[in-house]
């Protein structure tokens, strides 16, 4: 009888472990409303410069993108129609409202060739390995375990593909938010790792957020 208890001691533990390592994955969490009236904001899209970064990506019709943690969709609806006819964007997010609210939204525009996908918090479980561009805008600091991350994402890119991934220094200055603190060149490390180097680094926002193009080797 006491190792029958020992024994469901040691199974809740486990459950407990493992549901507590399945909840974390991100930081700086809010709802999918919260991120909507945050992110959906068309003076906020205008200072975004989204056809510059296009053009700065070169992005194609026929094109493959992953837009990782889309959002309210900003990126991903403009990307849809520079990659069109041909192309495909995937709109990655780890909250199933917010892929719902892209679908919504890009069904309310006419937007054919965008996809939901949800993703898990250290995977972006893409129905493709042949991305030709993975872009995070303003996303990898909310990833608690962004190597893991990256290591995952690696797999889907296809042989030419390549990152893309903007961020902002200003977090990084918030004792507050050190959790969330992170250095381009700890991505340039963690990129390194599954064998992809900086081969483009655009000035597009100032010296406050950083805009780098990673290829493999
Ligand atoms: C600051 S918002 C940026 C949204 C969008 N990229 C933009 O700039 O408009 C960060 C987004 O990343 C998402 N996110 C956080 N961790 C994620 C993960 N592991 N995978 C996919 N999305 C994630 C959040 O749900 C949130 O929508």
């Amino acid at each position: 009888m006491r190792y029958e208890r020992l024994c469901a001691a040691v199974i809740a533990a486990a459950v407990c472990v493992v549901g507590a390592s399945e909840a974390a994955g991100q930081l700086g969490a809010r709802t999918a409303d919260e991120w909507v009236d945050l992110l959906d904001r068309p003076e906020r899209a205008e200072g975004l410069r989204i056809d510059e970064v296009i053009a700065r990506i070169g992005l194609e019709p026929g094109d493959v993108v992953a837009d990782i943690g889309a959002g309210a969709g900003t990126f991903s609806l403009p990307f849809a129609r520079a990659v069109s006819p041909g192309g495909t964007v995937y709109a990655v997010e780890v909250d199933a409202e917010l892929v719902d609210y892209i679908d919504a939204k890009a069904a309310g525009e006419g937007v054919e060739n965008l996809e939901g996908v949800l993703g898990e918090f250290t995977d972006p479980a893409l129905p493709t390995r042949e991305i030709d561009v993975a872009f995070f805008h303003d996303v990898l600091h909310h990833v608690e375990d962004r190597a893991g991350y990256i290591e995952n994402l690696a797999r889907y890119i296809g042989p030419d593909g390549r990152v893309v991934i903007i961020e902002g220094a200003g977090h990084n200055a918030r004792p507050d938010q050190s959790e969330m603190h992170m250095t381009r060149e700890q991505v340039t490390g963690w990129m390194a790792d599954v064998g992809f180097e900086p081969s483009e680094a655009h000035d597009l926002y100032g010296p406050d957020k950083w805009f780098v193009v990673y290829s493999r080797r």
